[in-house]
């Protein structure tokens, strides 16, 4: 049952699509104080319980024992002492002693104190007074999460070759860079459906443009790429380029499209192409705009795209490089001491993504200029709803690939999301998995982390252990950052194994589809933690490093460096299956603890008794698969 609690007149941020009668927020039946511009509750906890949720977040599947924050953040560093990252998804579960669902439509900043300041309570504060709160009772977790994700609406379908292995780095310069990836998989045997352009590809980082020197004929090369069963996937700021002659800008300054200050005049910051101004996404009509700009990069033969820097991200305003810069003038000569010194570095270090600039923007909302902080959190999602919206209407659905970096609940319809800049570090590929199930419980089915770790140097053994984990993500890319050393299954030694790992995934797509495709129909997750299915087993409660997968399986990924295998924890007797290339080895493992091992080209899988999964022949694409002949595990 879900009951909804309005306080003061909410912004609509089109998350909820079912309506529900409003009850006045003075019925909410949680300790709880409105004043002061924000609203506080809480509830308290038993020693056992759970909290479930808040989507792409850091720490735990179970969220207990930390302060999270709802703020879309461009920050690459995924630490444990992070309270945000790149998504706002305000919604959890608290399982245990009672179980209930909350979900707070609000497009500003949430804290969620879960058991920080004090163990066994949890204190929410919403930083503002209009909002809508619903709170779900009746029913398990997993059925609760149902229930919500009814009243936000069908997750967006992706079409099937974005279940394929996909490429990516920052950048493939130019399509000889382009080409050599495609050969690379190629000649390595390893199939391969997408390759995609970062931020080069464009001319000077214009949206909608492209680098004639890099790609001298575009669409031709784009068909050609088809014609080889490759989709090419260009990436898409949120900042416009601030250049006379160019349209997308010319045209967006004409209509009063961008982002605004308090004086009325445009917001302008500096982003990748240098000073950007920023599309007005909470208008419609601007949204209309810039989604019908896809239709550039369409028309040419491109069906997928990824949205990025949609926090937004921006390295700098205008006003904040002024003043930095007045700064530094007015000390030339001087003689810096450690004060002098530390504050002129914490005056250019603090200009990226500064709160003094996000609370400088204003956007027109229905003819009222309203401050960004009241509507930070749904910039980007607005941004993907934006493109989304126009490939429904030009294209139907599940025909374009869409995901984005910054979202918030209700993007689940028209996109998926990635996990943003995460390192090459182990310890991401747990992160990557515990953010699975909580992304699915706010509605985000396509999903998937950088694969091989975004930011430094990986090696061989972490991008074959991440990418074990990847077979089983529905989107499986493998992405690293500019600098850092080539990540292509076919760059390290022995490609072979990447091949066996990749193998796999070809060989699960259409289980992992009609998976993806009954979740998204009936409202499901495909990934849930032990403790959904195994609510009354001690050791399955605390699991933080197993998923079920679907109805049949369970996944252990092995996540340390130099292990030749983990500990899993089976809930009941399962089929252990490892699986590699075309090999299948099974072995009958009883209820309990066990140590498996694994090596670097084999996908650990266990599956259910009384359960079987499809695998199909692989193939080098997905256009090539044939899921008429099965053979079953
Ligand atoms: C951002 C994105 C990353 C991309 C880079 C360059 O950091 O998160 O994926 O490669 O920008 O466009």
């Amino acid at each position: 049952m879900i009951t909804k609690y309005t306080s003061g007149s909410p912004i609509d941020t089109e998350a909820v699509v079912q309506s529900f009668p409003p009850r006045k927020i003075t019925e909410f039946p949680f300790k709880n104080a409105l004043g002061g511009g924000k609203f506080t509750f809480g509830f308290e906890m038993e020693d056992g319980d759970i909290v479930y949720g808040l989507g792409e977040a850091p720490r735990g599947i179970n969220k207990r024992g930390w302060i999270y924050e709802s703020y879309c953040s461009d920050d690459p560093f995924h630490t444990e002492t992070k309270s945000s990252l790149y998504a706002a998804h305000n919604f959890i579960v608290l399982s245990g002693s009672k179980t209930f669902g909350i979900y707070i439509d609000f497009p500003s900043r949430i804290r969620w104190d879960l058991g920080y300041t004090s163990q066994n309570s949890a204190e929410i504060t919403v930083g503002g007074t209009d909002f809508d709160i619903y709170l779900i009772e009746g029913g398990s977790p997993r059925e609760i999460v149902r229930e919500f994700r009814a009243a936000i609406g069908q997750s967006y379908i992706p079409p099937l070759w974005a279940f394929g292995y996909q490429q990516s780095r920052w950048s493939y310069h130019n399509a000889q860079a382009v080409d050599r990836v495609i050969e690379g998989y190629n000649k390595a045997d390893i199939p391969l459906d997408c390759v995609y352009l970062d931020i080069d590809y464009m001319d000077s980082y214009k949206d909608f443009t492209i680098n004639s020197e890099a790609f001298p004929d575009f669409e031709a090369y784009v068909r050609e790429k088809r014609a080889q069963g490759i989709h090419l996937i260009p990436i898409i700021d949120a900042g416009v380029k601030q250049e006379d002659g160019y349209s997308v800008f010319e045209e967006g300054r004409e209509k009063g499209y961008f982002c605004k200050k308090a004086d009325g005049s445009d917001f302008e910051a500096g982003v990748w192409p240098g000073m950007c101004r920023f599309p007005d996404f909470l208008n419609p009509e601007v949204r209309r705009w810039f989604g019908e700009k896809y239709k550039t990069l369409t028309d040419m033969g491109i069906d997928g795209f990824w949205n990025d820097m949609n926090e937004p991200a921006l390295f700098y305003s205008a006003d904040g490089l002024k003043k930095a810069l007045d700064k530094a003038s007015s000390l030339r000569g001087d003689n810096l001491d450690l004060g002098k010194f530390f504050n002129l570095k914490d005056v250019f270090l603090g200009l990226s993504n500064s709160q003094e600039d996000y609370s400088s923007i204003y956007h027109n909302i229905g003819g009222e200029m309203v401050n960004h902080q009241r509507v930070h959190n749904i910039y980007g999602a607005n941004m993907t709803k934006a493109a989304g919206e126009y490939f429904e209407k030009a294209f139907g659905r599940e025909k374009i690939l869409m995901f984005s970096r910054a979202s918030f609940i209700g993007a689940h319809r028209s996109s998926g999301i990635w996990f943003g800049d995460n390192h090459s570090w182990w310890s991401h590929i747990l992160l990557n998995l515990k953010m699975l199930p909580a992304a699915n419980m706010c509605g985000f089915l396509y999903c998937g982390a950088d694969l091989g770790g975004f930011n430094e140097n990986s090696t061989r053994d972490l991008v074959l252990r991440f990418l074990a984990l990847g077979v089983f993500t529905p989107l499986m890319r493998n992405h690293s950052a500019l600098g850092t050393r080539d990540q292509e299954g076919y760059s390290f030694e022995k490609p072979e194994d990447f091949r066996d790992i990749i193998l796999v995934r070809y060989r699960l797509i259409p289980y992992l589809y009609s998976t993806f495709r009954r979740a998204s129909e009936t409202n499901d997750m495909i990934f849930r933690p032990l403790s959904f299915d195994y609510p009354d087993d001690a050791v399955a409660r605390e699991c933080e490093t197993q998923l079920m997968l679907g109805e049949e399986c369970m996944i252990a990924p092995v996540c340390e460096q130099n292990a030749g295998g983990r500990t899993v924890y089976l809930p009941e007797d399962m089929t252990f299956v490892k699986l590699s290339g075309e090999n299948v080895e099974k072995q009958e493992l009883p209820k309990g603890l066990h140590y498996v091992s694994v090596a670097l080209n084999e996908v650990p899988l266990f599956i259910k008794k009384g359960k079987k999964i499809p695998l199909c022949k692989p193939a080098m694409r997905t256009e090539e698969l044939d899921f008429d002949e099965l053979t079953f595990i």
